[in-house]
């Protein structure tokens, strides 16, 4: 636990601020209190502390556009945010940890409340504190079943839809497609990243990716030589995934269909797995053993996602029929169209560029959303239980 801390207060509440100084008194850990009804002001000061600093912003009476932007700087500067609010609804507290909050404090705060949240700041390490990213590996364990259509997608519309960091991060190591998908030129690849950026600040570190356009998505392309994919190892991806942690909010994996130490590996590690099959018996029968397999690697239930590609309403197989097949719950599914996809494919954009009202365009930007609602609804469930 880091001692000689200092608490930074946000509140727009005279009384409020002053209660929470008399709370904060005699507290061992903490040297001194500052309090400010200037939010702008106050992050001057905590621009100044860095990560000695515990912050404690109300959001009571901000607007959803500025609890964002100040959030995102402070965040800068020190892992240890607590937001309080006198709306606790599960929305606002959704919204709290969307911002990057580590904590929510219903209003009016109680002392031991406080206390408590307080003693957890100060036992964060900010050298080993990642953010609450996610890994979202789009896997399947047959080939041309549209992973990687799902994964660029995906990532565009999660990095539209957020508005943080998104990383998209092609480990497909020997037939990677992702820069192709988006008609990139990238300078570094996976390999030159793990080997000599690892250990670098956020923005150098950043400059290994393409920024794809002028949204919050940035894409790691796979080495362009094959012979250079023989050379990563399990414990290259763990140190990869770590240092991806610290910087994005969102990781989308695509990789490829074997199952190898690799591979695993990235199963693994990740949060979630976007199992992606088609509607058919052969690929069904597919899906069926690699569920197993994902069974006997003992995933915690809510981490597989089984999603359907290239879904029309009159298949002659039917969704309850491979929900009982599979039996699990079926989470998405995305509809077949080849001339939008086919489009995107040839011209390197993503199907929402091609055309935005299209089925399977409003497919993505709707699945990106339930992706970052569910994501953000399991972190309210760990918080409130
Ligand atoms: N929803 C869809 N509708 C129509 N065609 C699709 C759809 N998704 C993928 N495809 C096509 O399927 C083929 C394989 O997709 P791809 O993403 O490369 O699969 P994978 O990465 O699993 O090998 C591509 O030609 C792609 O255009
Ligand atoms: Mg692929």
């Amino acid at each position: 636990m880091q001692n000689n801390l200092s608490v930074i207060v946000l509140d727009k509440n005279e009384n409020s601020r002053e209660v929470i100084k008399g709370y904060l008194q005699d507290i061992g850990f903490i040297s001194d209190v500052k309090l400010f009804d200037d939010y702008l002001k106050g992050y001057e000061e905590i621009k100044a502390a860095g990560d000695n600093c515990i912050v404690l912003m109300d959001i009571s009476s901000e607007e959803d556009e500025d609890v964002r932007n100040i959030a995102e700087k402070i965040k800068l500067c020190t892992p240890r945010l607590v937001i309080s609010s006198s709306d606790y609804s599960t929305n606002t507290i959704i919204k709290a940890l969307r911002a990057g909050a580590k904590e929510f404090l219903p209003k009016p705060i109680l002392k031991e409340d406080l206390i408590r949240v307080l003693s957890q700041m100060a036992s964060i390490n900010p050298e080993q504190e990642f953010s609450q990213a996610k890994i979202i590996t789009v896997y399947s364990n047959k080939g041309g079943i549209g992973k990687t259509t799902i994964a660029v997608n995906l990532a565009s519309e999660l990095a539209k839809v957020t508005k943080v960091k998104v990383a998209l991060v092609d480990l497909n190591l020997q037939l990677g497609d992702v820069s192709t998908f988006l008609n990139l030129n990238p300078t570094f690849d996976v390999n030159y990243v793990i080997k000599n950026m690892l250990d670098k600040e956020e923005d150098v570190f950043l400059k290994a990716f393409e920024k794809y356009k002028e949204t919050s998505l940035y894409v790691l392309s796979d080495p362009s030589y094959i012979e250079q994919s023989g050379s990563m190892t399990p414990q290259m991806i763990t140190n990869l995934f770590k240092a991806l942690r610290k910087v994005f909010t969102y990781i989308v994996v695509d990789m490829s269909s074997n199952i190898d130490a690799n591979s695993l590996k990235i199963l693994d590690c990740s949060d979630w797995i976007i199992f992606t099959t088609i509607v058919n018996i052969p690929a069904i029968r597919n899906a069926q053993r690699c569920l197993n397999l994902f069974r006997s690697r003992k995933y915690p239930g809510d981490k597989v996602k089984i999603i359907i590609n290239r879904y029309m309403d009159n298949d002659e197989i039917k969704v309850d029929d491979i929900e009982n097949t599979l039996g699990e719950k079926i989470y998405w599914k995305i509809p077949n169209n080849y001339f939008t996809i086919m489009e995107a494919l040839n011209k390197g954009n993503t199907v929402a560029e091609i055309n935005a009202s299209s089925n399977v365009a409003n497919s993505f930007r709707e699945f990106a959303s339930k992706v970052s609602d569910d994501i953000i609804e399991q972190e309210v469930i760990q918080y409130r239980v």
